[in-house]
């Protein structure tokens, strides 16, 4: 079944990425106009944003060449002890270049110029879809008069995830976030790219694999409970993220519980309300019975053993379906790039972030990655709070690749 989900996954990145099929594809593919991963040599200061998950995050970013370490400030912005010391004019004058992340689709036309096209994730503030995200920071931005910014990158959380980690780890192709939203993205050949202009090189295709599923592809293994969450968006997403899987474990307990497989039928105040099953719980209860016989006296559920196995059983199949519905979607990328390079054999590295892949056990993802993609050695690279200092490293690729142009250029007009 997982190999029939990715074959569907794999008909579905040609549709996204087509010409004249994109518009109605399911899976977007956004190009990123991101067309070079980290060499390594990135260097400078960089301020960034994050904005898209649980939290928002304002880092200054360091990035020094020889030990490619990333020195941060995170949340205020620190002002280097140099600059503090040093001449006037440098605080003045300097305009740093500027990492936004922003973890919505996006329909990208520059590096800095990007649509929403949608919010995600339970986001909803008005007069944003269809307009220019960057245009309105900036717009922002100048409403505060003493603050300065210089260019900016925009990119999405897998983007950032992905730039961080190519940073340390240059065979890093692929980002992955499985965390309150799943996504990811991939180096995909610019010939492939159909919907825009070019042939040469690679670009960063965005996927915005959590709409997989959205023209009822998956129809026949979403179930009741998935289709009521859905309401006709984002299935695949809420299969598999952090903002859902909780909530499904608890509409499948109520459900068990009314057919009076569980707790003698009575349903508790806090099981009966939404959102009170939270996502931390599943690994919590995954850990251990006597974690989920904690968990159930809290929501005040009066339980024998027995309830409490079922519910350690319903835990680990929810969280067992979000980690091979991922793998599926994972192998997909990676034997996709395996083709596009004529490779009979790939080595990479997916650089991850999100909780739900930090706080899960990765095992069966990884199995099941083993199955679907066997002529693949994959490295998991995982990073927290990567996607905001990608954003930095973004914004150094491309200040690099435009000097690299210019004296390119200069050279080729002498
Ligand atoms: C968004 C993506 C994002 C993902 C992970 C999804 O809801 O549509 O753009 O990458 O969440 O944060």
């Amino acid at each position: 079944m997982l190999q029939e989900v990715s074959a569907r996954l794999r008909k579905d990145l040609i549709r996204g990425l087509g010409k004249h099929s994109h518009h109605k594809a399911p899976v977007k593919m956004l190009p990123t106009f991101v067309r070079a991963t980290p060499d390594g040599t990135e260097k400078g200061d960089f301020l960034a944003l994050d904005l898209g998950g649980t939290n928002f995050r304002v880092l200054h970013v360091r990035l020094e060449e020889a030990q490619k370490v990333l020195k941060m400030g995170s949340q205020i912005c620190t002002i280097p002890q140099a600059m503090m010391v040093g001449k006037g004019e440098q605080l003045k004058g300097q305009t740093l270049p500027l990492g936004f992340t922003f973890s919505f689709p996006c329909e990208q036309l520059e590096i800095d110029k990007s649509i929403l096209i949608h919010w995600t994730k339970g986001f909803k503030c008005s007069e944003v879809e269809g307009k220019d995200v960057v245009q309105l920071l900036k717009e922002a931005i100048h409403r505060k008069r003493d603050c300065h910014i210089g260019s900016v990158a925009m990119v999405n959380d897998t983007v950032g995830t992905m730039m961080s980690c190519g940073y340390i780890d240059q065979s890093c192709e692929i980002g992955m976030i499985i965390g309150t939203g799943t996504n990811a993205c991939y180096m995909e050949e610019m010939k492939n790219v159909k919907r825009i202009e070019g042939e040469d090189g690679r670009m960063c295709i965005n996927t915005e694999w959590g709409g997989f599923g959205d023209d009822r592809s998956l129809a026949d293994i979403l179930t009741e409970i998935i289709t009521h969450l859905s309401r006709s968006c984002d299935h695949f997403e809420k299969m598999i993220s952090g903002m859902y899987l909780g909530e499904i474990v608890r509409l499948v307990l109520v459900k068990m519980t009314k057919d009076k497989l569980l707790f003698k039928g009575q349903i508790s105040k806090a099981l009966g309300t939404p959102g009170q099953f939270e996502t931390k719980f599943i690994s919590e209860i995954e850990d251990g019975l006597e974690n989920a016989m904690k968990i159930l006296t809290e929501l005040g559920l009066v339980w024998d053993p027995v309830d409490a196995s079922v519910v350690h059983l319903v835990c680990d199949t929810i969280s067992s379906r979000s980690a091979h519905l991922c793998a599926a979607a994972l192998a997909t990328l990676v034997n996709r790039i395996r083709n596009n390079r004529k490779l009979d054999h790939l080595e990479t590295t997916v650089g991850v972030d999100g909780t739900v892949y930090r706080k899960h056990p990765t095992s069966k993802l990884q199995k099941a990655m083993r199955l679907l993609a066997p002529q693949c050695n994959i490295t998991f690279f995982v990073s927290e709070d990567s996607s905001g200092k990608g954003a930095a490293i973004t914004a150094a690729v491309a200040q690099r690749l435009k000097k690299s142009c210019s004296t390119m250029c200069t050279k080729a007009s002498e």
